[in-house]
Formats: C-alpha cells, sequence, structure tokens
C-alpha cells in the first residue's frame, strides 16, 4: 500500500485504524474533533537529521540548517527548531515574535522578506542574528535605523536560474521575480556597505519552492561564486543556497525526493566551485521549509454530504480551502486514505471538497478509493507545509486544533479558534 509512504514515518495500519505513532486518529478525533491537524515529532526529527548528518558528512567545513517558518510556525514549532539547533527564517516580526517566544537564540534568527516595513526591520535589529537584504532601498533603511551593533548582513541574489516546481506561483529565482537583487544590484549594494562600514557577511540565493530536480543549482550556485569573487567578504563568510527541496504529496510522486542526495549535489558543486576559484569554503546555510515538515502533517476532515452523479462523486468535507489553499492557489494535487479500513478495496473514483463558497475549494480530485460514505473521516498526508501558516477565516471558519504526536501522547500545540476568536477583532 504505498499511499503509506506519504503519510508520517511513524505510520500503520493497527486493528483496521490508522494509527500514528501508536496513536488511533479514531480516538484523537473523539477528543479533539474534526477538521484536526497533527504533527508527527518522529518524521520532523528525521528530516532535520537527514539534512544535518548529511552535512556533517558531506561538508568539511562549518554548515547549518535554516527551518523557513514560512512552512509553518507557532511557538512548539520554534521550540522543536531550537532543540535541533536549526536556525529560523523569520519573515517579518510576527514570525519574530513567535521564534523568540519559542526560545530561539538571537544568532539563529535570520529575517527574510521582500519589503520589510520598518517595524520589521527594527524588530530584525533587535532580535535576530542575520539580515537577509532583499534590495537596495531595505539597505539604506537599515543604515539609517541601526545605532550601534547590527546583525550580520546577507544579499539575496536573484540569479535568473529557474527550478522546476510545477507552477510559476512556486519559483523565484527566475529572470522576472520580484525577489533579491541582480548581480548589478548586488554589486552596488555591496558598495554601500563598504561606505557605510556595515557587516556584510554573505550571500544568500533562493530559487523556488518543491523542486526535485536540483540540476539548475549548478548554475546558480556558479552565478554566486562568481559574484562572491568580487564581494570581498570576510574569510568566515556565509553561504546560502535556500531551500526548496520537494515532498511527495500523491503516490504518483514516490519516491519521496531523497534530502541526503540533495545535500551532496549541493556540498559538491560548492566545494568544487570554490576550489575552482581559489576562495575559501564558507559557512554553508541551507535553508528548507516543506521538506522538514511537510511529511510530518496530516489533516484529518469528517465526511459529510456525498452527492453520487453519473460521472462524478463529491464527497464533501469540514476542512478545505481555509486550512489548505494550496488547491485553490498552485491546483496542488493529494491522496488520502480513509481512517477506518483504509486498506478495504479501491472501488470508486472520488473527488473531495470542502464546504466553503468557491469552486477552488477543491481538497482533492478524482482518487481512486474505498466506497465513501457519510461520517468517514479521510486523513490526508503531506499537510505539514504551507496549510495553517495560509489559512484564513473565509466563510467565518475557525482555525483547526493542532496536535504534536511524540511518544504515544498528543499535546495540543495549537487550540482550536472559536467564535470568540473571529469576534475578538471587532470594535
Ligand atoms: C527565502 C526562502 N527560503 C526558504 C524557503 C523554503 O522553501 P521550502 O519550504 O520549499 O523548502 C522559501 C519558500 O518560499 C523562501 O522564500
Amino acid at each position: 500500500m504505498n499511499r503509506l509512504e506519504l503519510f508520517p514515518v511513524t505510520t500503520k495500519i493497527i486493528n483496521n485504524s490508522l494509527t500514528i505513532d501508536s496513536q488511533d486518529l479514531n480516538l484523537l478525533v473523539e477528543k479533539f474533533g474534526t477538521p484536526l491537524y497533527l504533527y508527527d515529532k518522529a518524521t520532523m526529527n528525521q528530516a532535520a537529521d537527514s539534512y544535518l548528518s548529511a552535512l556533517a558528512s558531506y561538508y568539511p567545513a562549518p554548515a547549518s540548517v535554516t527551518y523557513a517558518g514560512k512552512a509553518f510556525l507557532c511557538k512548539a514549532i520554534a521550540q522543536w527548531a531550537h532543540a535541533q539547533k536549526l536556525y529560523v527564517d523569520c519573515t517579518g516580526e510576527g514570525e519574530i515574535a513567535i521564534a523568540v517566544a519559542g526560545g530561539v537564540l538571537r544568532e539563529n534568527i535570520l529575517v527574510h522578506g521582500v519589503n520589510k516595513s520598518i517595524a520589521d526591520l527594527k524588530s530584525a535589529l533587535e532580535n535576530a542574528g542575520t539580515i537577509v537584504v532583499d534590495n537596495l532601498s531595505e539597505l539604506r533603511r537599515i543604515s539609517k535605523l541601526s545605532a550601534g551593533k547590527l546583525p550580520n548582513l546577507w544579499l539575496r541574489l536573484l540569479p535568473g536560474v529557474a527550478v522546476d516546481t510545477h507552477h510559476a506561483h512556486t519559483q523565484t529565482g527566475q529572470h522576472e521575480s520580484k525577489f533579491g537583487m541582480t548581480p548589478e544590484e548586488v554589486l552596488e549594494a555591496v558598495h554601500f556597505c563598504k561606505e557605510n562600514k556595515l557587516p556584510l557577511k554573505g550571500l544568500h540565493f533562493h530559487q523556488g519552492s518543491n523542486f526535485r530536480d536540483a540540476t539548475p543549482l549548478k548554475a546558480a550556485i556558479e552565478i554566486g561564486l562568481d559574484l562572491v569573487q568580487e564581494m570581498d567578504l570576510p574569510s568566515d563568510w556565509h553561504f546560502c543556497p535556500g531551500g526548496g527541496w520537494g515532498t511527495a504529496y500523491h503516490e504518483d510522486e514516490l519516491p519521496q525526493p531523497d534530502i541526503k542526495e540533495y545535500v551532496r549535489i549541493i556540498v559538491n558543486h560548492v566545494v568544487d566551485g570554490c576550489n575552482q576559484r581559489g576562495l575559501s569554503l564558507p559557512r554553508l546555510h541551507l535553508e528548507p521549509g516543506r521538506s522538514l515538515v511537510a511529511r510530518a502533517g496530516v489533516a484529518v476532515y469528517r465526511v459529510g454530504a456525498i452527492k453520487r452523479r453519473r460521472d462524478k462523486v463529491w464527497a464533501l468535507t469540514d476542512g478545505g480551502m481555509t486550512d489548505n489553499p494550496r488547491y485553490a492557489m498552485y491546483g496542488a494535487r493529494y491522496s488520502c486514505l480513509t481512517v477506518s479500513s483504509p486498506g478495504a478495496e479501491r472501488s470508486e473514483r472520488v473527488s473531495i471538497a470542502g464546504p466553503f463558497c468557491e469552486s477552488g475549494d477543491v481538497v482533492i480530485e478524482d482518487l481512486l478509493m474505498p466506497k465513501i460514505s457519510e461520517g468517514d473521516l479521510i486523513a490526508i498526508p503531506a499537510c505539514g507545509a504551507y496549510h495553517l501558516s495560509m489559512s484564513s477565516n473565509y466563510n467565518g471558519s475557525r482555525r483547526p486544533a493542532v496536535l504534536m504526536l511524540e511518544g504515544g501522547t498528543a499535546r495540543m500545540i495549537l487550540r482550536r479558534e472559536t467564535i470568540d476568536d473571529l469576534l475578538s477583532k471587532d470594535m
């Protein structure tokens, strides 16, 4: 049953029920309701360990992994990142506040953002170890705001090299992208840093999110290293070729993209590229989000109405685009298993959609499933990244509860929103 390989590493079928971390999903739903999000700590730990151990065995100089908080950030996830000794990439003062509340150390907070506000920059100056500067206006603002010691500054390069992410909206490194600086702009920024004695320490780029062919990284790394030759960085310089390594969402995409192989490819390009140019090896940073947490997350929905038509079966669930906008945004494909009898014979093609007033509120299109009935629970794998961090209150919906599963116990890390939460901002 290869659909199981999309789920967290601890997922098993026991007594005809789906279990994660030895916990029966039926019992979790009885206690916490639906829609419900589950995160399996063991799966997150395994992914972090794949990155860290691959860097330790392949890269002969210091290296770090930065968790891209945009994938999903709350206090418990920040605490996990801290425990794993990961840096945390925060976009803006909101994510910085969550990282600080989760105990992430100043030196491990790295701040991104394509148009950082003054409040974002002030928070970064106060709380972060590194600011990745996106553009020249931002650099001028940082220079004006800074009084005293500044965080390390890295410049974000727009390499002009795309990766295949399956959708234009998840590409960031191509020529026409809004992110980062062209090589010419980077050199202008270098000049500005020198003139203003700003602590320029590194170069960063990020080509896109959810790719599984690492080939385009080579060209971008070469462009980055060519530029570094002209940047006059200190000997303890930093280099970050971003994140974006993919995850499998549907059984058609299995096997899971290999994290260690991805790291090995990057390391080889960086080491060869530095050797060819006579550059010392940088502190190498990788910046994954999705590949650390997507597989750990599972959404559990309850099926309500079913529409069985001649040419289509619709199963309508209590969760959808407000907790997972990825279908509406990029036509993302998902798979699922029923929580009870997940191994039953698959006899009909079902499309699954949420309860919200948008035709784009679709969860899964046309998936072969066992005969589905009202009241069934379905578990959707690979829901750990870019779901709740992009969630909304559309149609007055309340965000679901989130549980962390570890060592046979379920700890609620985010409570379900209530009607009072919905009304709490009205004046
Ligand atoms: C600057 C930056 N770094 C890292 C990431 C993480 O990407 P992913 O979650 O696909 O690994 C993103 C995502 O868009 C990003 O914009």
